[in-house]
């Protein structure tokens, strides 16, 4: 304990004062802090980091971001831990797969590395953070910067102002604790990973900064290009859109959005085309590679450029037997050599932003992509802060991925209970994405009404598409319910079935017959396509789950803290029964067979 040491003044009271994280819970790393990045080039700060657990936050009790480097030898107090020197591990990384001590570590941990910086006048220097789980306070030289929360959404801090030339200190604060006011809050069926999981990079940029870039076509045309830009200190921009655009562009307070007659080559499932993009502003220039397409509901259709369009899909998880959430080009590969596999053109990439890498091979694929924020089940609907925090991993998610034709559908939550508060917490995401992306569908995967047997939920008329997650076979023991239901139902917006499945240990652990049988999940799928074919409004389906994947809420003799939903084992090789059925069922629906 770092007894009358100027770092953490009173000891005494450091110790009595429960009050010592409202200081560092600014919340004011936001969407509205991101840059565009795309095309620029990256210096990665990626590799071994000091790293230390704090269950406790004593880091932040103690102020160990305050401690300067130096020998032990010279130190004259005790110290708890030394953020400059000690254990490593590798960024990114989830610190519950490096050590067995820490697979249960819920709690804060502390990443220290130094930072070597030539100074530049004329730039700017931004940090970005890939994705941090869940709470992450960033400490510059011991200046406190600021913290953002969720899971899987980049976050930005300017530097610019705070480095000094020579060796700087940045240190990541970065919390994974489960809290009711969270998103998700603390009860979920998958892995609570924590730690600097994706890439953390470092920017310049001039003075001259491009904030957003997002170019589409506009709203039901054909032969119109919107581009909505924001540009910090310039007046005017100029956008390239191979052989389509050339245009200088006057912007009003740093932003325009303006409609240009173009006629794209469209981007489809069949033919993914995608077009170099450029935008510069002053001295400053970004890139990107975009598809233009129209994705809309007609009645109960989808229309992918107005021809109606079935999703024949697949859920994933970002969980791996060794990796945990990280993934790379190899693991994104796999995945999406598995759903060409069965025949999909779809993916629901459950249950919060996927990787950006992600969404970038979908649209090199050609593969229609259902991207969420983790609204999981019961969330605090009623808490403000709750509310903001969604609403800014909407927005961040929106302005990271809203360049990729794939992404065809934002949901705005997952089996949540149908409750004044959440209707007006999702209805309140619908708008808002809406409102940031005129040009995508919006949805959730939502319930059944198991009283009336009807798909029916008052946040449908916020949505484009109805999902729903429906376990008739396994949840749902009575089968025959689904066919009532099917009846029952009327829809006037297309549903996709956003979940259906059943559990399959193919371990030597597992049964032969019965439940968490192969043969059982086999049988689960035959029904289910038997049944779900016959019901016109369905226009697509996600059964659940690409791979077996990790969750500490299932420790059954055949589930041993995984869930065995998966077409494929958690080797990522082994499939199981169901696959080749739901495979030869998407290839007859994709040559109109079924
Ligand atoms: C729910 C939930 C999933 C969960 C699945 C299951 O539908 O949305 O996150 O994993 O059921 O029970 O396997």
């Amino acid at each position: 304990m770092l007894e009358r040491s100027d770092l953490a003044e009173n000891a005494l009271a450091a110790l009595h004062d429960e009050a010592y994280d409202r200081a560092f819970d600014r919340r004011d790393l936001t969407a509205q802090g991101m840059i565009f990045i795309g095309g620029r080039k990256a210096q990665s700060l990626d590799g071994d980091w000091n790293f230390c657990v704090d269950l406790l936050d004593t880091g932040l009790r103690q102020k160990w971001f305050a401690m300067q480097p130096g020998d032990p030898a010279d130190r004259i107090e005790p110290w708890d831990y030394d953020p400059h020197m000690g254990e490593t591990v590798p960024v990114p990384s989830n610190w519950q797969m490096l050590q067995d001590r820490w697979y249960f570590f819920e709690g804060g941990s502390w990443y220290t590395r130094p930072l070597d910086i030539e100074p530049d006048p004329d730039g700017r220097l931004f940090l970005r953070i890939g994705a941090a789980s869940y709470d992450c306070k960033v400490f510059l030289n011991g200046e406190y910067l600021g913290n953002h929360l969720g899971a899987s959404t980049p976050f930005f801090v300017e530097l610019t102002d705070h480095v000094r030339e020579g060796r700087n200190w940045l240190m990541l604060f970065v919390d994974n604790r489960r809290r009711p006011d969270r998103l998700p809050m603390q009860n979920t069926d998958w892995f609570n990973y924590g730690g600097i999981y994706r890439e953390v990079s470092l920017y310049r940029t001039p003075r001259t900064v491009i904030r957003d870039l997002f170019v589409t076509l506009a709203p039901g045309r054909y032969d119109l290009i919107r581009a909505e830009i924001e540009v910090e200190g310039a007046t005017e921009a100029h956008l390239r859109i191979d052989g389509l655009v050339d245009r200088t562009i006057p912007l009003t307070d740093g932003r325009a959005v303006i409609e240009i007659p173009a006629e794209p080559h469209l981007w489809s499932t069949d033919d993914p085309h995608l077009y170099d993009v450029e935008l510069t502003a002053g001295p400053d220039r970004v890139t990107d590679r975009v598809g233009f397409r129209q994705i809309e509901r007609r009645g109960t259709e989808i229309l992918l450029n107005g021809s109606p369009i079935w999703l024949r899909g697949i859920a994933v998880h970002e969980d791996d037997e060794k990796l945990g959430k990280l993934t790379n080009h190899a693991d994104l590969t796999r995945r999406f050599d598995h759903a060409k596999a069965l025949n999909s053109n779809f993916m629901r990439l459950a249950h919060y932003p996927h990787h950006e890498d992600a969404s970038r091979m979908a649209d090199e694929r050609g593969i229609l992509i259902w991207a969420e924020i983790p609204v999981y089940w019961a969330i605090d609907f009623a808490n403000p802060a709750t509310q903001a925090d969604a609403r800014n991993q909407l927005a961040e998610l929106v302005r990271r991925d809203r360049n990729r034709a794939s992404v065809v559908i934002w949901s705005v939550g997952n089996e949540n209970p149908d409750t004044d508060a959440r209707l007006d917490f999702m209805s309140d995401l619908a708008a808002l994405a809406r409102r940031m992306d005129p040009t995508r569908l919006i949805a959730a995967a939502c319930l059944i009404n198991h009283n009336t047997l009807k798909i029916e939920d008052r946040l449908a008329e916020h949505l484009d598409i109805i999902g729903i997650n429906e376990y008739y076979g396994w949840y749902d023991e009575d089968f025959d319910d689904l066919e009532k239901i099917g009846r029952n139902s009327d829809p006037d917006r297309p549903v996709v079935i956003s979940e259906t499945g059943a559990d399959a240990d193919i371990t030597p652990q597992g049964p032969k017959t019965g439940l968490f049988s192969e043969a059982y999940q086999a049988e689960i799928y035959r029904k289910q396509i038997a049944t779900l074919s016959k019901l016109d409004y369905v226009k697509g389906m996600s059964p659940w789950i690409l791979y077996d994947f990790r969750t500490e809420r299932r420790q059954g003799i055949f589930q041993r803290g995984w869930n065995r939903k998966g077409l494929i084992a958690a080797d990522k090789t082994t499939r199981k029964q169901a696959f080749g059925i739901l495979a030869d069922f998407y290839a007859r629906r994709a040559e109109g067979k079924a």
